[in-house]
């Protein structure tokens, strides 16, 4: 990771993500399931990326190839290491040592299974580092259930016990732990170094540190969040719950932002999806991974958009499908029923009903009629199909790829263009209209006449 000028000292972040995640009753690993179109793994790397850190370790145990594949996928500088058998969340932090040995400055620990941690409150963790030795992240729980419980003595950390470990007195305060720690980087694996297996689990417990720092006369402190925050994902009716505060909390960034949502609950964000100020999107629109909106574009509603950039001024459906590749540039028009995938359209170029436009490169100000479809696959392979400038592809067009249009052609309706046309012409490649007068009228008569026959064979 690239350290980027926050001004302090640079910053290791560990995620821990080598549970199995029994709970969710699945193949996958818990911290490979999607959550806003992206894994739950890259919700913890998103954060901990926008903190500028020095260096981001990812802790893997089971599905660890799998794992460490998606880090690596968010960002090939994430260091991921092995911790097998998982023996607690001390010992999961100490898997990372090797890889801190030279890190000067803070260490921040996060759980992959935790994505709703904001920003702004590892920040706040970071400024009471300050003021402590040991930094832990608290929440007042309304139901404490089995969380670790925060003793504390006015503004200090005493200890943190866990409810297995908890006395009944310890079992009644709701102040309980999120799991995320902040220390000094070498100070916490020294005290992760130190901690036993003593207790009711027979496990490394990262929670120990906060009794063992004070024991070196170090201070522990609490910084606290929201409960919703700190919402861990341990089944699919949690994940479920996680999603749906995700979107409420997108939704909310989006108004806030600038962007009208005509219906904020009926649109769907993904992780990464960015859009200006002064977009506007309708209801029933669902982001997939990989979009850009720039300022002043339009989404109507009922479409559906993946892995593509859409320029200022452009607007699109009701009821559009943008796959991956797929790049409006300004003033752009696309309209219902109209599906792109690995196409540039250029400035001004009108697509408005009914039609498919892969892998191909389409000319500003060029207007494709209705019905029109780029035949791209032959079966085996996919092939683009160009057409120029101020192009008038006529309605029905199948431009079978791989082929070109130049710029000002026109086809005819109709047509099926197999060959290049050249710059200005017109192509039409249909059979030629033969009419026959009062041929119609004769064919009916001929038809009743044997139907007639046929009703009083019966
Ligand atoms: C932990 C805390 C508890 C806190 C709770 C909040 C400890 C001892 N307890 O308990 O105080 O209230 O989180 O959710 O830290 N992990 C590994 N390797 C391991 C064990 C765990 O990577 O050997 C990872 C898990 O994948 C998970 C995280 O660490 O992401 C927390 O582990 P988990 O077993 O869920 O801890 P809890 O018992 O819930
Ligand atoms: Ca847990």
């Amino acid at each position: 990771m690239q350290v980027s000028g926050s001004g302090s000292v640079p910053l290791s972040v560990i995620v821990l993500a080598a549970g199995q995640g029994t709970r969710m009753n699945s193949d996958l690993p818990k911290v490979l399931h999607q959550m806003a179109a992206a894994p739950l793994l890259h919700h913890a790397l998103t954060t901990a990326r926008g903190l500028d850190p020095a260096r981001i370790v990812v802790v893997t145990g089971h599905g660890s190839d799998a794992v460490t594949a998606a880090a690596l996928a968010f960002d090939e500088a994430v260091d991921a290491v092995l911790q097998d058998p998982q023996h607690g969340t001390a010992h999961a932090v100490a898997q990372a040592a090797p890889l801190l040995t030279d890190a000067t400055g803070d260490a921040i620990v996060l759980y992959a299974d935790t994505p709703l941690i904001r920003e702004e409150t590892l920040r706040a963790m970071l400024d009471a580092r300050q003021r402590h030795g040991v930094v832990v992240l608290g929440f007042h729980a309304a139901n404490p259930g089995r969380y670790g419980r925060l003793v504390t003595q006015g503004e200090t950390l005493l200890k943190i016990t866990e409810w297995k470990d908890a006395t009944q007195a310890e079992r009644n305060i709701s102040l309980c732990n999120s799991g995320v720690v902040c220390a000094d980087a070498q100070t916490l694996l020294s005290l992760v170094a130190e901690v036993t297996n003593d207790n009711a689990a027979g496990e490394y417990y990262l929670t120990d540190i906060v009794e063992l720092a004070r024991k070196r006369g170090l201070s522990a402190g609490v910084v606290l969040c929201d409960e919703a925050e700190t919402q861990g994902v341990n089944t699919r009716h949690q994940l479920a719950e996680a999603e749906a505060a995700f979107q409420a909390r997108a939704r909310s960034d989006a108004l806030e932002n600038g962007v009208t949502l005509t219906a904020p609950e009926t649109v769907f964000f993904a992780l990464d999806t960015h859009i200006g100020r002064d977009a506007i999107i309708g209801p029933n629109v669902i982001f997939g991974p990989g979009v850009t909106i720039e300022s002043g574009a339009e989404i109507k509603g009922f479409c559906h958009l993946e892995g593509c950039h859409i320029s200022r001024g452009a607007t699109v459906g009701p009821f559009a499908r943008l796959r991956p590749g797929a790049e409006l540039a300004e003033d752009v028009h696309v309209g219902n029923f109209v599906e792109i995938k690995n196409a540039i359209l250029d400035e001004g170029v009108k697509v408005g009903h009914l039609t498919y436009i892969g892998d191909a490169d389409v000319g500003e100000f060029t207007n494709i009629g209705a019905g029109t479809v780029t035949c791209n696959y032959d079966g085996v392979m996919k092939h683009r199909t160009t057409i120029g400038k101020r192009v008038f592809i006529g309605s029905d067009t199948m431009l079978v790829a791989p082929v070109s249009i130049g710029d000002g052609a026109l086809t005819a309706s109709g047509s099926v263009i197999t060959e290049n046309v050249p710059a200005e012409a017109i192509a039409i490649g249909r059979a030629r209209q033969i009419t026959n007068p009062g041929l119609a009228t004769k064919l009916f008569e001929k038809l009743k006449s044997i139907k007639a026959a046929k009703e009083k064979g019966h």
